[in-house]
């Protein structure tokens, strides 16, 4: 298994190169990869080793930061320039709105094609394969945090599962990771997987590859939850496997506030939670140009349980293939629903840039003069909540050490005199939301701002996504 052995390399390498030993890091890296090979071993005892995919692949490369949208392809089709004048008015004069016609891209694939692609292994239903020795713990647990990834990505689950998931514990949170119907070959890896952590959502009506995780595994997940869960949650949050949150914050500031706490007669214990909204998604405002669609960013986004409910079975009537959350923007247009957008600012949710980071220093803090305004750039301050693309490994367990069970540490001080600074230079690019059209944006009858006729902000919120001081 060369993966196995590049993977040990790299850890003793970074062992003996650094000055300082960083023990936990060597030791993750270490325990996951021996239980990697003892899954295998255990799933095919008998048989020699199928091939095995996704393993076998390169490790993926940080994504540059996007392109400025200006370089993007125009849209092909016929999808039309929204003009005012075309728009029919509802009783309120509010605009009736309608996704753009257009063949929507996916990851460069157009879905018109993406949906032709043919299955390479038989959809058999997954026999259930319960938590052999489960942890008893009957705090509520309004939250489910569900984490998105291939069956095969099982290297960056043992990464999850033994830095935020095991330092946020004490959160009331479920931690689950979803993956599709992974194919014969790998049952016995994932079922004996699930047997020692418990944590496997397994969407066994959909085969695992890139075109279906990108459009419609997150509705498909919306609707196991909905027809199978064993437990309503009151929030969801779905996200990718290169976020690093931390869910400590994100319970405190953004889940709490929302939730009414159940107590026991005599006061003394929690025995429940209510979420005190509905229709509220929580997440960081994007738009997207090609599609011409505002939609939070799918690296992170949180939504009610009624929403949970409510997509599945707006897809069963309108059947949208698009990116997965240019998909959930679109099947709320046509079901003309307004939902209460919650926004996580740059500075809350960001997109990591390694080019942000101090000159000199291994660490992912930002340099001076960084730009928290910028949807790229590294770590500053402690309002952080969300970091995107943390794709190597590397990056991942030096953030890693930035937090303790209590959320994020101190920021360390600045060196007193900063190093010469070589590299390339951060290009701190605007937020995307910066880019939403100007008829897009209407005064709901209650007086507040709402976007592409589905995004309500919350009361007070303005364009410039701030809250505004009360008697502006
Ligand atoms: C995984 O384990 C949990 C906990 O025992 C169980 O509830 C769930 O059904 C299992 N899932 C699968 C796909 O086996
Ligand atoms: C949200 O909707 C559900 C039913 O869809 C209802 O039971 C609940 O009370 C509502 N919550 C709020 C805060 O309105």
């Amino acid at each position: 298994m060369a993966v196995n052995r590049a993977w040990a390399a790299e850890g003793l390498r970074s062992f003996s190169n650094r000055p300082r030993p960083v023990p936990t890091r060597f030791w993750v890296i270490s325990l996951a990869s021996i239980f990697i090979l003892a899954l295998l071993f255990i799933g095919h005892t008998s048989d020699s080793l199928p091939s095995i995919p996704g393993l076998n692949k390169e490790p993926e490369k940080a994504q540059p930061p996007p392109p400025t949208p200006e370089s993007n392809d125009p849209p092909k089709g016929p999808a039309k320039n929204y003009d005012p004048e075309e728009f029919d008015l509802d009783e309120n004069g509010l605009k009736i709105w309608a996704p753009p016609h257009m063949d929507a891209l996916v990851h460069g694939v157009h879905a018109s094609d993406g949906v032709k692609r043919k299955p390479t292994y038989p959809l058999d239903p997954f026999p259930q394969t319960p938590m052999t020795s489960p942890v008893q713990d009957n705090r509520p647990r309004p939250w489910l945090g569900a984490v998105i990834c291939s069956a095969w990505d099982i290297k960056r689950r043992m990464l999850i599962r033994y830095t935020w998931m095991k330092m946020f514990k004490d959160v009331p949170m479920d931690q689950r990771f979803v993956i599709s119907n992974p194919g014969p070959d790998w049952r016995a890896v994932i079922q004996q997987e699930n047997a020692t952590f418990g944590d496997m959502i397994v969407l066994d009506h959909l085969h695992e590859d890139d075109f279906t995780a990108n459009t419609v595994k997150t509705v498909e997940f919306y609707r196991w939850l909905s027809d199978k869960s064993p437990v309503k949650y009151e929030f969801v949050s779905k996200m990718d496997t290169d976020l690093w949150v931390n869910a400590r914050a994100y319970w405190d500031r953004q889940l709490l506030p929302r939730l009414d706490v159940v107590k026991s007669a005599d006061g003394n214990t929690v025995t429940g939670y209510k979420a005190n909204v509905n229709h509220t998604t929580i997440g960081q405002f994007y738009y997207d140009n090609y599609h011409r669609t505002a939609f939070p960013h799918g690296a992170i986004y949180t939504v009610t349980w009624d929403i949970v409910n409510l997509l599945p079975k707006l897809q069963d009537k309108h059947h949208i293939i698009a990116g997965e959350d240019v998909t959930m923007a679109w099947l709320l247009i046509k079901g003309h629903q307004k939902v209460t957008m919650a926004i996580l600012t740059q500075e809350e949710k960001f997109e990591f840039d390694h080019k942000d980071t101090r000159p000199g220093e291994r660490t992912p803090w930002a340099r001076k003069g960084t730009d928290v305004t910028s949807s790229w750039h590294a770590m500053y301050g402690s309002e952080i909540l969300a970091i995107h693309q943390l794709k190597k490994d590397d990056d991942w367990l030096m953030v890693a050490e930035c937090f303790d069970e209590r959320g994020i540490k101190e920021m360390p001080p600045y060196p007193e005199k900063e190093p010469e600074d070589k590299g390339e230079k951060p290009g701190y690019p605007r937020p995307f939301w910066t880019q939403i059209p100007n008829d897009f944006w209407e005064t709901d009858v209650d007086g507040t701002l709402l976007c592409n006729g589905i995004w309500k902000l919350e009361p007070g919120v303005g364009r410039d996504m701030k809250k505004k001081p009360k008697g502006e």
